[in-house]
């Protein structure tokens, strides 16, 4: 568990960075530090279930984050369009591949 939960707040931090380096504004470094706080949740219960971080073993930690964050309403302080942005970037975060389908929204930049 404390591996995970440095690697998410190491991922924090370098997604600020990366956000910085590019130059967003504060509201899409908010959102990309949301994403990275929330990209592996799902690890912390896949552990709890099954002992395990290997990835797809016996479930997707990706998709059971999905699941967490609707089941303990994490996004209600978002609006529609923020949650579903948040939400397809856990649910793709380790996919070698996103769908062609990927929503894109203009940069608040
Ligand atoms: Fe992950």
């Amino acid at each position: 568990m404390d591996l995970k939960r440095d690697h998410t707040l190491r991922v924090c931090e370098n997604i600020l960075d990366i956000g910085r380096s590019l130059g967003l504004c504060a509201i899409d470094l908010h959102l990309a530090e949301t994403i990275a706080l929330l990209h592996d949740i799902g690890r912390f219960e896949q552990y709890r279930r099954y002992k395990t971080f290997l990835d797809h073993q016996p479930e997707d930690h990706a998709a059971l984050g999905i699941t967490i964050i609707h089941n303990q309403k994490l996004l209600s302080a978002f609006d529609p369009e923020t949650a579903e942005i948040i939400l397809h970037a856990v649910k793709y975060h380790n996919r070698f591949a996103l769908p062609k389908e990927t929503n894109r929204r203009p940069c608040f930049s």
